[in-house]
């Protein structure tokens, strides 16, 4: 990889940054702007990952010429994660959380608020944060006096969802205010959760990613490229229920369904007709 865009500014000459199999280096808009330069290097910071001048050259042009996948593009409207050659554009957005938080105003439910049976004041622990939609409408619902606690595997991932729920801007009643609450962690849920108190929440959610066809929206497509695809395995469901006081509650899709999953108490029908369910139930101090 030649270094002739680097600058004094560019002040990590290691390798680009690697998640997984993919590669990228930070860089800004094409205009030179020194805050954005500034911004986009504290990311680099933050990823440790390499700060790049963008130096007008286009995406594609500055990973071929920097030798990586991608590029994290701080702008002065948002911070993405651009693929160029497989036109995957990831950016933190609170996907359809407004729209499900306003069902729930007009008395018209959500099918995963039922499924965990969630009311005011209770402590959710979210294993797959993801874009955190799912977090902020369970934390519009358990409100001030409850607790969302978020884990996203993915460096990056995890990275922008903690600073989207700190900066995001959205209308809607008390939805700005649920996204700000949730404690959004990175952490891989396989180790975090033998470190956590038994019962410390009253509901463990999971809803990893679902490999088949049948949840291929072009809306879930950049997260799914990014995100982390390791299965979930049962002795990780065995500790949800050791840290979860009420249930465990996993989102599967019906032609997808989890095999040889612990203590299954119920399946509960999901918003679509491919989507369920499974509720595990808390496990006796003697199971665990
Ligand atoms: C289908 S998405 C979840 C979407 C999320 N429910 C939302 O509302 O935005 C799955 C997410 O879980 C993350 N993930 C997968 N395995 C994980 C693990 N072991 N611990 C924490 N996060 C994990 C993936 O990186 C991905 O971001």
């Amino acid at each position: 990889m030649g270094d002739r865009h680097m600058s004094a500014e560019d002040r990590r000459p290691a390798a680009p940054r690697e998640c997984d199999d993919l590669t990228y280096v930070v860089t800004t808009s094409r205009r030179y702007d020194p805050r954005l330069a500034e911004l986009a290097m504290g990311w680099a910071e933050r990823l440790d990952a390499r700060f790049v001048p963008r130096a007008e050259r286009s995406l594609q042009a500055l990973c071929g010429e920097e030798g990586v996948d991608a590029v994290l593009t701080v702008t002065a409207e948002r911070v993405s994660l651009i693929i160029p050659a497989e036109d995957v554009k990831y950016f933190f957005h609170p996907s359809m959380a407004r729209v499900r938080i306003r069902n729930l105003i007009e008395g018209m439910g959500d099918p995963m608020v039922t499924a965990m049976g969630l009311a005011e004041g209770d402590r959710v622990l979210d294993c797959t944060l993801g874009r955190a939609t799912d977090a902020t409408v369970a934390s519009w619902v358990v409100g001030e006096e409850g607790r969302v606690v978020g884990y996203e595997a993915h460096p990056l991932v995890a990275a922008l969802t903690i600073d989207g729920l700190e900066h995001y801007e959205i209308a809607g009643r008390g939805v700005q205010e649920a996204m700000r609450r949730i404690d959004a962690r990175e952490g891989d849920c396989a180790r975090v959760l033998p470190t956590l108190e038994t019962g410390s929440f009253d509901v463990v959610y999971f809803d990893p990613f679902f490999e088949h066809a049948l949840e291929r929206s072009q809306a879930m497509r950049p997260l799914r490229r990014i995100g982390v695809h390791d299965r979930i395995v049962t002795d990780t469901f065995a500790q949800a229920r050791r840290v979860a006081r009420r249930c465990v509650v996993i989102k599967q899709g019906r032609e997808e369904r989890f095999a040889d999953l612990p203590g299954v108490e119920d399946v509960v029908a999901g918003g679509g007709s491919r989507v369920e369910y499974v509720l595990l139930s808390a496990a006796k101090r003697r199971d665990v």
